[in-house]
């Protein structure tokens, strides 16, 4: 009873209450009294010179940050004891660690502050209004941190809620601007972090990071681009995005030798330095290979390479550094030689060498062991992992977890952690040219991650760094702190805020609506994979490649507009993050979808072939403009820093430089005997009169909105024609039913739609005619198509989804019903996936669940067609068996029947990839199709999903129209 005044009064009076943090800083008069700066005055800072490097530094950029934002520099003032007055009447911030600062500790001695929800825990800090500091000073806002990185990240709190964006130099994000900062007589906490090291790895940096290093840092006596003044820029940004870890760039670069001041520069910024998965014991790939005397096989070598590890202990002893464990093979490959015996081995004789030469107890040196591919099996097969080092458990390279901590692991002392891409060299292909991620996927599977207990290491494979400025900075925020990402619309938030930040809150939404749109058309296919056979998108259904590419058309439209409505300062850095990829992604998408529509028209003998020919040329050159416009930004200082080859790849390794796909051209060889009047179909590549007739795609009353059906009529010939089209039916009738096609006019092709009144058509299927007639076109005949109309009716007070052509497609939001069950319901997370969103089992802690247990969702269809043997197929997201012991599930029941337990992705050793993986990632999803029976008539269809893993985006029922294409048919139409 008595706690609770007290605490009152400690907080709520003493302190001023806790506010949420942007509430601590006003930027606006007659808020508050105590103005913090203006455009003449900026605050002293006051830090002990006792301090830690890292503070001191940090709070040295803080002063800088205010004149970038009201245009006067603050000052930094460093005092071995906090002084009684100031010298001038400039506002006073003091900064420091509790127990490192002499200023600190005195204000908590006094009971100037309240240091206690801070006080000896990681990475925490405390920033306030303190009055009366002393009888000179009348007031101080102090920033309190528990260790060095809590200060630091409580002085780049400052930078960020002024308006200093952690790109402003990675991405030229210019500073909110402001004429005068107040404080309010409050008090803000935060930390410890959700994730205790965060971080990223600069990887596959060549040849864009590393052209672009060397053309501003020149190279370094070993040749390397990556001198301590690059990594500097590296620091300073991982700080200010409130991490505190990375793997510096490692292809031919060994970041402790390149610049003898890089590991000693780290250490003062306040960066834990690592290695990557197959760099042990902090050296690097090129030391292996230049420092190993004979060969890096512990078998062969074990004198050696303890002699190699115990060089990198000693170098790096004095350095907060996170040491990677294990081996693996040469040159970021498997050994032929390990076997879990020697890993055991090799780990033991690491963990001595840490042992002796940091002479530390092992459980306070940061260990990890990376299990990347290959070193996964060790595990699996039973191996002994000593507690103190870190699992960390790693993605398939393309952002679906391989493994989580199980129920079992959870409390080993070393935790656990993930390695994570948004960048990678390898198969299917590599993806190292711009931004491939989905946002909220990547939450998806970190979200899930994070509730699993992987908390102890995050780090991220971010490439050259600067084309994947978003992920990461999404990738981080979610690690310093889930707390703002526990809810499936959480990233849709989270990009709302970051825009507002970065640029301005007018365009806020619109940012949400074009990187959320962005992430759905990228997921669908990366751009090194659109040179792949059979092609992405389908030109014979469902037009999906011209609806991709107007999906595509759609964006690049509202980017650009967004764009143009943004002053010139801001214009700079939203393109480089957001129209950029837009633009170029766009371009590139275009060029492999006209140069597929180029082959299909050539098929087809049409003359357009070579304007598409032409168009695809012409893409292909507006490439190399986009990168050349991003070259020349802010006079270069990017250039060369989208070098990346990324068109033509023919294997899963990058082409050697930029190539066109192959192209055909129509000439006198192409052109038909029978005629200049050439008219093509949905579903056939033909060209008509010449190729057998085919019956025309049906039509029924029930065709989803954006399906269409019609008759291209084009010319085979250079020259001219008129047609006509006549219906043998009234209520059948056709758009542009009669017209003239002249090459001269460049008028070569013309879409006639086809459209029936389904009041006026008969009931049951019918054929009617479409007779198309040239005149004019010498050589030409007539030609009659038949198009099967199935006027059909559900009966009435059917509510629900309908077949049409012999499928019926459910967006699996769309449900009818969603039933809540043992605290366990369905979510959905917004913009998931390649069409809609996805829906997903919650809470992710849910134990393994069977169609007794989990709630349930049903859905309502009719069908018209009877079949033996109907389908059911499942659109799911990319997600893995993550749990060896309980492997993705869910059930259906068609009709009340039994429930069908359903297993989306094979069982596989961890290690390797389960079989049907490549499509899937390829695909950005799995697709797993049951047989069922299926009468016609009205239908429900219950789902249950049995473990939190499945994500369900679509569900189609085919009866026997399905058609093999990237994204499925649209969605079908709903009733009632
Ligand atoms: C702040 O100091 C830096 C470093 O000395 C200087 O380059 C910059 O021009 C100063 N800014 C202002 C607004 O005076
Ligand atoms: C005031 O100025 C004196 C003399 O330059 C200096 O020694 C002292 O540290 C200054 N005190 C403060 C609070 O700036
Ligand atoms: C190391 O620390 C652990 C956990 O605090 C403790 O149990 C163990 O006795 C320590 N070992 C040594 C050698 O000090």
């Amino acid at each position: 009873m008595v706690f609770i005044p007290r605490l009152l009064a400690a907080v709520g009076f003493l302190f001023g209450l806790t506010l949420a943090q942007q509430d601590l800083l006003a930027f606006q008069d007659g808020i508050s009294e105590y103005k913090l700066a203006d455009t003449v005055t900026a605050p002293e800072i006051w830090v002990s010179a006792g301090d830690f490097p890292a503070v001191i530094r940090t709070a040295r950029d803080l002063t800088l940050d205010f004149g970038r934002v009201v245009g006067v520099n603050g000052t930094l003032k460093e005092f071995d004891q906090l002084p009684g007055s100031p010298n001038g009447t400039a506002p006073i911030i003091i900064a420091g660690a509790v127990g490192h600062s002499t200023l600190i500790d005195k204000l908590v001695d006094a009971g100037k502050i309240d240091v206690s929800e801070i006080d000896g825990k990681w990475e925490s800090y405390t920033t306030a209004l303190v009055e009366h500091v002393t009888s000179s000073i009348p007031w101080a806002l102090v920033v309190a941190g528990s260790d060095k990185r809590g200060t630091v990240y409580g002085l780049y709190d400052i930078s960020q809620r002024i308006g200093v964006s952690p790109w402003h130099w990675w991405a030229d994000v210019p500073p909110k601007t402001k004429t005068g900062i107040w404080v309010r007589n409050a008090r803000k906490v935060q930390g410890p972090p959700s994730i205790k090291y965060r971080g990223f790895f600069i990887n596959d940096e060549a040849p864009a990071l590393t052209g672009w290093a060397e053309k501003n840092f020149g190279l370094t006596p070993s040749g390397r681009p990556f001198n301590s003044e690059f990594y500097k820029l590296v620091f300073e940004l991982c700080l200010r995005l409130r991490a505190n870890y990375i793997w510096p760039a490692m292809w031919g670069s060994a970041f402790y030798v390149d610049d003898e001041a890089n590991g000693r520069l780290a250490d003062e910024y306040g960066v834990v330095v690592g290695t990557s998965h197959h760099e042990p014991m902090a050296r690097s790939e090129r030391e292996q290979q230049q420092e190993v005397e004979g060969n890096w096989d512990w078998i062969d070598n074990k004198e050696e390479i303890t002699e190699f590890f115990e060089g990198g202990v000693e170098r790096a002893k004095n350095w907060e550094t996170m040491y990677t464990l294990g081996m693996r093979g040469s040159g970021d490959a498997a050994s032929p030689t390990l076997t879990a015996d020697s890993l055991v081995e090799i780990i033991s004789v690491q963990q001595s060498l840490l042992e002796d030469i940091l002479n530390k107890n092992l459980t306070d040196i940061p260990q990890t062991w990376v299990l990347y591919k290959e070193v996964g099996r060790y595990y699996q097969s039973g191996m002994k992992v000593p507690e103190s080092v870190t699992l960390l458990w790693t993605d398939d390279n393309v952002g679906n977890l391989l493994r989580t901590p199980l129920a079992n692991e959870t409390d080993r002392q070393g935790g656990a952690g993930v390695y994570y891409h948004f960048d990678y060299v390898g198969s299917p292909r590599n993806y190292k040219w711009i931004n491939t991620i989905q946002l909220v996927k990547t939450w998806e599977q970190m979200q899930l991650a994070y509730e699993k207990g992987a908390r102890e290491i995050w780090i991220a494979n971010i490439g050259d760094i600067k084309p994947l400025e978003i992920p990461t900075s999404h990738f981080l925020d979610m690690a310093y702190d889930m707390s703002n990402h526990a809810d499936p619309d959480s990233t849709t938030k989270w990009i709302h805020q970051w825009a507002a930040a970065e640029f301005e809150e007018r365009i806020a939404e619109r940012t949400v609506q074009i990187l959320s749109t962005y992430g759905k058309l990228i997921l669908r296919r990366k751009y090194e994979l659109l040179s792949r056979k059979p092609f992405a998108y389908s030109v014979a259904y469902y037009d999906e490649a011209e609806a991709v590419l107007a999906e595509w058309t759609d964006l690049l439209n509202l980017a650009q507009s967004t764009y143009n409505s943004l002053p010139q300062s801001t214009r700079t850095p939203f393109f480089e993050m957001v129209l950029h990829p837009v633009l170029a992604g766009k371009t590139v998408v275009e060029l492999y979808i006209k140069a597929e529509l180029n082959l299909w028209r050539h098929r087809q003998r049409r003359t357009s072939t070579n304007q598409l020919a032409t168009d695809v040329q012409n893409l292909f050159l507006e490439d190399q403009a986009i990168t050349s416009r991003y070259h020349s930004l802010k006079n270069g200082k990017w250039d060369r820093m989208m070098t990346q080859t990324h068109i033509g790849y023919d294997n899963w390794q990058e082409p050697a430089e930029n190539t066109i796909p192959t192209l055909l051209y129509h000439g006198e060889d192409n052109v038909p005997k029978s005629g200049i009047m050439g008219v093509s179909v949905q579903g056939s590549n033909f060209s008509f009169p010449g190729d057998p007739v085919p019956t025309l795609l049906p039509m029924d009353p029930y065709m989803p909105s954006s399906e269409q059906r019609y008759l291209d009529i084009f010319t085979r010939n250079n020259g001219s024609f008129s047609y006509s089209i006549a219906s043998s039916e009234p209520y059948v009738t056709i758009s542009n039913s009669a017209g003239t096609l002249s090459t001269t006019e460049n008028i070569s092709d013309i879409r006639s739609i086809i459209k029936v009144d389904w009041n006026a058509a008969p009931a049951g299927s019918t054929e009617v005619g479409l007779k198309v007639a040239p005149s004019n076109a010498p050589g030409s005949w007539p030609i009659t198509f038949n198009l099967p109309v199935n006027k059909r009716s559900v009966p009435s007070g059917f509510s629900g989804y309908v077949e049409s052509g012999g499928v019926v497609a459910i967006e699996a939001e769309h449900y009818n019903k969603h039933e809540e069950k043992n605290d366990l319901y369905y979510v959905v997370i917004p913009h998931y996936g390649r069409t809609l969103s996805g829906v997903k089992l919650w809470p992710v802690t849910a134990d393994s669940q069977s169609p007794d247990t989990a709630p349930k969702l049903t859905y309502t269809f009719h069908t018209f067609t009877e079949l033996e043997k109907a389908r059911l197929l499942v659109f799911l997201g990319a997600t893995l068996n993550h749990d060896p012991s309980r492997v993705l599930r869910y059930a259906f029941s068609i009709d009340g029947g039994a429930p069908v337990i359903v297993q989306p992705v094979p069982t596989t050793p961890m290690g390797s990839e389960p079989s049907g993986w490549t499509d899937a990632v390829i695909a950005g999803g799995w697709t797993s199709a049951s047989t069922i029976e299926l009468s016609n008539g009205s239908h429900t269809l219950d789902l249950w999903i049995l473990e939190p893993g499945v994500v369900v985006q679509r569900l189609v029922v085919d009866v026997g129209g399905y058609r093999q294409t990237s994204l499925g048919p649209p969605e079908s139409t709903h009733l009632g």
